[in-house]
């Protein structure tokens, strides 16, 4: 009997598994954006149990129970989540601003995300929970997000690798379109305003993840389109629409992140292993950069 190799369907028909070179991961017959998006569609309702590597709100919450004054131009916090998922950081955070800083009368937040699903069940958390007037949540592609010139900001999230999880329809360039996202944030960040940021790190990637077989029981490492040596990977899911699909993660260390974060103009004022990810609190730098 002969034995073959088994064949991933993928939207651009079966994968060549050999590793390429950098050269030949720029090109691939899908974009790697639409890609992720149907992805993490696929995930929403399973979000976020399905993903071992991804925290809760309660790490955010003792960050910002270290810090000696929670950001807050005035009584009212306004937040912004890029990239929120099915809105838990948000309505978190909302429900703790409002029970526990006594001079705060109003939360006024706002969740972008362009999955579809993950916005729809956002929706119905923030409905449950009776916060429809505090929170409000637009389908929207992070790469494409302008805010207005006289929006800003006192928290702004970008939370469980999202930043990590940019990616144009080429899988390369992942890093300008980090550096172009990071200077909008930076532009919309009240002068007191911090930026919540949680990544990968690439010292867990290489001595938890990569040693072990696979990725996750869902999800596998494409050779070909992933760069392990870089903190690239692109992770292939089998979905209910009976396809498989693709999303990028970048792992970062905390070396990359600072200087990533300090070419947009913005600052570190704290980081934090936890397990798989960095967190981090940056500030505007404005002294200079961006
Ligand atoms: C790993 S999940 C994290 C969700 C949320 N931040 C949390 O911590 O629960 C990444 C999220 O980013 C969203 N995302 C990825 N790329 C995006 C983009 N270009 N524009 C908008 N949302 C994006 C995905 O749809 C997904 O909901």
């Amino acid at each position: 009997m002969q034995v073959t190799e088994p064949t991933r369907i993928s939207p651009g028909g079966p994968l060549e598994v050999s590793p390429t070179s950098a050269a030949e991961r720029t090109h691939a017959p899908w974009s790697f954006r639409e890609e992720s998006r149907r992805l993490f569609d696929d995930c929403a309702p399973t979000y976020p149990a399905m993903d071992p590597f991804w925290g809760d709100a309660s790490e955010l919450i003792s960050e910002l129970e270290h810090m000696d004054a929670v950001p807050l131009a005035g009584n009212e916090m306004r937040m912004l989540d890029l990239g929120c998922g099915v809105g838990i950081h948000l309505i978190e955070l909302a429900r703790w601003a409002l029970q526990h800083l006594p001079q705060l009368i109003s939360v006024r937040a706002l969740g972008l995300d362009f999955s579809p699903r993950m916005i729809e069940r956002a929706r119905a958390r923030v409905a449950n929970g009776k916060l429809t007037k505090q929170i409000r949540l637009l389908q929207r592609d992070i790469l494409k997000w302008e805010s207005p010139a006289n929006e800003e900001y006192d928290t702004i999230l970008c939370l469980n690798n999202t930043l990590g999880n940019l990616v144009g329809d080429a899988v390369g360039g992942s890093h300008r379109l980090r550096e172009e996202t990071l200077r909008k944030v930076r532009d919309t960040l009240a002068p007191t305003g911090v930026l919540m940021l949680s990544v990968f790190s690439r010292d867990y990637l290489e001595t938890e993840v990569l040693p072990r077989s696979g990725y996750t029981k869902d999800r596998h490492i494409d050779p070909q389109w992933s760069s392990p040596e870089n903190g690239d990977l692109v992770l292939w899911r089998h979905c209910s629409d009976g396809s498989d699909h693709c999303c990028f993660s970048h792992w970062f260390s905390p070396s990359e992140l600072r200087s990533e974060l300090r070419t947009a103009g913005l600052d570190i004022a704290r980081l934090t292993c936890i397990g798989s990810r960095l967190l981090c609190i940056a500030k505007a730098n404005h002294c200079g950069g961006g």
